[in-house]
């Protein structure tokens, strides 16, 4: 059941992936995921289509991966279909390993513009989208998409067809209607169904927070892989720890106040690497928050780490919680 597999050419070993994440998965967060063991492949943050063409230069800095994370998958989105094309060939020829269209964004900016999650409701485009974009790249090609627009249409299984027959190497599925944001839970058992009206790989999302809950979805939706998001949020070690309860039956411990004190201290230096100190620091404000979830002391600190400037103070503060705190293992 937990076994590797292949999107096109490129095997996901072990079968666990880094969701999109905007503002969140750029090579910083990437590569922390990557270096804690257990993440099979990593996916971007979602690039604009139209940025792409127009060779946007807040874009194009985002463009940016290292052989260490491989195999990346590079996220679209996009509505106009020789756009969409345009795009992925650029990321093709960024050496993307994969390139991934979004059909499941539901934030206004996106959907009000046709892309994301309104493509669930035009899929002619998105049948469009999906031509062009294959006959653009030799590469992979994925989409990632929800349930449905409302709850009750599931226009998934229309677009997990088309997606089949414009020649999709694998389609993730997160388990909610774009009307419903995050509320209500995952619904995995319309993952299932999909995943036996297709021959692709299919990816399971949406609420694999824990070992056991990945061991269920992946039971209950019979999927070839899962995808996980808001749970690697502060805790990178996440893939490690459900690859190796699905490997061996084991349970690793939880990070201790130490060891989430010393990622955050290296996130915030691979994100000033990548985005110079000044928005380094601005950035990783939302990271230290999760960093520092469920530690004793927790508010005190975080009110302290929202107030600094640097990534020099934010080491400054880190260090000294770590020498306040007894060793101990961090509730998430
Ligand atoms: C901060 C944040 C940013 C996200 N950005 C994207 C994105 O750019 N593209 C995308 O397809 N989904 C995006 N998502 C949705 C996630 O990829 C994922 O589908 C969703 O969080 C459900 O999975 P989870 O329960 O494991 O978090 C985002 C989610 C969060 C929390």
């Amino acid at each position: 059941m937990f076994s590797p597999f292949y999107i096109g050419n490129i095997k996901i070993d072990p079968p666990l992936i880094l969701a999109p994440m905007a503002g969140v998965t750029n090579r910083a967060f990437r590569t922390m995921c990557k270096q804690s063991g257990g993440c099979g492949l990593v996916t971007t943050e979602m690039f604009s289509a139209y940025a792409c063409k127009y060779r946007d230069p807040g874009t194009n800095t985002m463009i940016d991966w290292i052989e260490e994370e491989r195999p990346v998958s590079a996220q679209i989105f996009g509505g106009d279909p020789e756009t969409v094309a345009i795009a992925s060939r650029m990321l093709q020829e960024a050496g993307a390993d994969i390139i991934d269209i979004n059909f499941g964004c539901p934030v206004p900016k996106v959907a009000r513009s046709g892309s994301g999650a309104a493509l669930l409701k035009n899929l002619d485009t998105a049948r469009e989208i999906l031509i062009a974009a294959r006959q653009a790249v030799t590469v992979p090609l994925t989409l990632k998409t929800r349930i449905g627009w409302n709850m009750d249409d599931r226009q998934v299984f229309n677009l997990a067809k088309t997606a089949e027959i414009c020649g999709v190497d694998a389609i993730s599925v997160h388990g909610r209607a774009a009307v419903q944001g995050y509320s209500g839970t995952a619904d995995w058992d319309i993952i299932a169904e999909v995943k036996n009206s297709v021959r692709v790989p299919v990816i399971a999302n949406g609420d694999v927070s824990t070992p056991y809950a990945a061991e269920e979805a992946l039971e209950r939706t019979g999927c070839d892989g899962l995808m996980i998001g808001r749970a690697s949020l502060g805790d990178p070690w996440i893939f490690n720890r459900i690859a190796e309860y699905l490997r061996t039956g084991a349970i690793l411990p939880l990070p201790t106040v130490g060891e989430k004190l010393a990622a955050a201290r290296r996130h915030a230096v691979l994100l000033s690497e990548l985005l110079g100190e000044r928005r380094a620091a601005k950035e990783m404000r939302g990271h230290l928050v999760w960093y520092v979830k469920g530690m004793p002391g927790a508010p005190r600190l975080r009110d302290r780490l929202m107030t600094t400037k640097s990534i020099e103070e934010i080491e400054e503060v880190l260090n000294e919680a770590g020498s306040e705190h007894q060793p101990g293992r961090v509730k998430t």
